[in-house]
């Protein structure tokens, strides 16, 4: 049998250089850039406490870094926004000193991908917390893979990934003939949206990078309107997210219990923080945000077998982010659980239904069992971008089952008799009613979840209507 997380690198010896993007890209204006997004930012500050000030001081620093890795000004847009930061935030800094420190670095999270002119380069998953190694994807076949294979993994990050590789793949086919174009890219949307069936945010992303390709007219001959229009609207979607995920942590922090006499005692399920999310992470966020408000918290993560992303990587970013936290088998969630020293548990989602039905990772419903069982609060933290309305209940998710070897190997090592059979099923599905809350970036949702979840979907449209879109910011037009 052989190692499910073998070190394969496809090549695609066709890269197309893009200078002119680059050139192009330079001559932005960041100070309007982030004018903008620096107000949304601080909407969200108003009457916050110190602690919160500085989590999101160092968000802002963190929304510019994704922006600049967007745009392509990284140095320029950092000190910058550090300054308009200061300026907002702590305008006496500015009129003593005129020199800000530079904000603090990234809460020691790792953004799950970055990108050149004509790579996106894919942090491999697979291999932390050993390694740091990245896939460097050319193309949207590329992005497929490495959704597939699960170098790039978790909902929101999947979406981006693939919105990003139709981008490439629309860049390299700027001379090609129209019908050759549209089959390539019809192809090519195709293969993402089948590399894994669960999460919505997956196909929400290849129907709007298509959709963006459709309005500039899918036979047209106008090869750089196609490729500059879904690459726009691959930067609204990678933006919109850490805007989105940031709105959720502080909506997070309002429900998570305050228990008198010690932290509060999260626990969570899988990855959910930037190296599934991108900038920023949904419940690992609310926890993120929990850590940085300086209020005493202390993590329980479940190893998440048969791929270990709780082990392998919840634990890796918490570490690096000073989070206080404890690992263990995802058996013995439920001892901990019966003797209460669980507040609350927090998990984020991959689907989930117009009705609350909720498909996250594969023990999911267990929890959520557990946890009626014991009266501690279960809540899914996601954005609504992992709402999907369309599917009226969970039922009707697909469930994604994935290869045996993902069972049968642990890190390359044989723990099963040959040819024992496999089920291994990736995601299940937790009934709306075991829900206390569903966590997105409108606000806390209650029951019943079929009015809240589409009167938030409502609201989102408003909102995000009403702000101005990323091309709008990256240009400095209005709109
Ligand atoms: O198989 P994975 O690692 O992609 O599963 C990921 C999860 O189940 C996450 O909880 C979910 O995608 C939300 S990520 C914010």
């Amino acid at each position: 049998m052989t190692d499910p997380n073998p070190a394969v690198q496809p090549g695609d010896p066709s890269g197309q250089d893009e200078p002119a993007a680059e050139a192009e890209l330079a001559e932005l204006t960041p100070a309007e850039l982030e004018a903008e997004a620096l107000l949304e930012a601080a909407a969200a500050l108003d009457g916050a406490d110190v602690g919160r000030r500085k989590f999101f001081r160092q968000f802002a620093g963190e929304l510019f870094q994704s922006a600049a890795t967007v745009v392509g000004a990284a140095q320029v847009l950092q000190r910058v926004s550090a300054e308009a930061a200061g300026a907002l935030l702590d305008p006496d800094s500015v009129a003593t000193t005129g020199r800000v420190d530079p904000p603090a670095p990234p809460t020691g999270f790792r953004t799950p991908f970055r990108e050149e002119p004509g790579h996106l380069y894919i942090l491999d998953q697979r291999k932390l917390p050993d390694a740091v190694e990245e896939y460097d994807a050319k193309s949207a076949a590329e992005c497929a893979y490495a959704i597939r294979e699960m170098i790039v993994r978790g909902a929101p990050a999947i979406g981006q990934v693939a919105a990003l590789g139709l981008a490439l793949t629309a860049q390299k086919l700027i001379t090609t003939r129209p019908y050759a174009r549209r089959a390539t890219l019809r192809g090519a949307a195709n293969a993402l949206r089948n590399s894994r069936p669960t999460a919505v945010n997956l196909g929400w992303a290849v129907d709007r990078s298509m959709a963006a390709y459709a309005a500039v007219g899918d036979l047209s001959e106008d090869g750089v309107a196609i490729a500059a229009a879904m690459r726009a609207e691959a930067d609204a979607i990678v933006f919109e997210a850490t805007e989105d995920h940031g709105r959720l942590a502080r909506f997070g922090l309002d429900v998570l219990p305050r228990p008198e006499d010690g932290p509060v005692r999260v626990l969570t399920h899988c990855n959910t923080g930037p190296l599934a999310c991108g900038q920023f992470g949904t419940a690992l966020g609310v926890i993120q945000a929990a850590h940085h408000d300086e209020r005493p918290i202390h993590v329980w993560v479940d190893e998440t077998r048969p791929y270990l992303q709780g082990a392998r990587l919840t634990a890796w970013e918490l570490a690096q982010a000073g989070v206080p936290h404890t690992l263990l088998p995802d058996v013995a969630a439920g001892h901990l659980i019966s003797r209460g020293e669980v507040d609350a548990i927090i998990v984020g989602a991959d689907r989930i239904a117009a009705n609350g039905d909720t498909a996250n990772k594969v023990g999911t419903y267990t929890l959520a069992v557990l946890a009626a069982r014991h009266g501690v609060p279960f809540y899914i933290a996601a954005p609504m971008s992992s709402v999907d309305l369309a599917t009226k209940t969970g039922d009707a998710i697909p469930i994604e089952e994935r290869k045996p070897n993902e069972v049968l190997f642990v890190r390359g090592v044989r723990i099963a008799p040959p040819n024992t059979d496999v089920r291994n099923p990736s995601f299940d599905v937790t009934p709306a009613e075991l829900i206390t809350g569903i966590i997105t970036d409108e606000g806390v949702l209650a029951k019943p979840y079929k009015r809240s979840l589409a009167k938030a979907m409502k609201a989102r449209d408003t909102r995000r209507a009403a702000a101005p879109s990323f091309a709008a910011l990256a240009t400095g037009t209005d709109g």
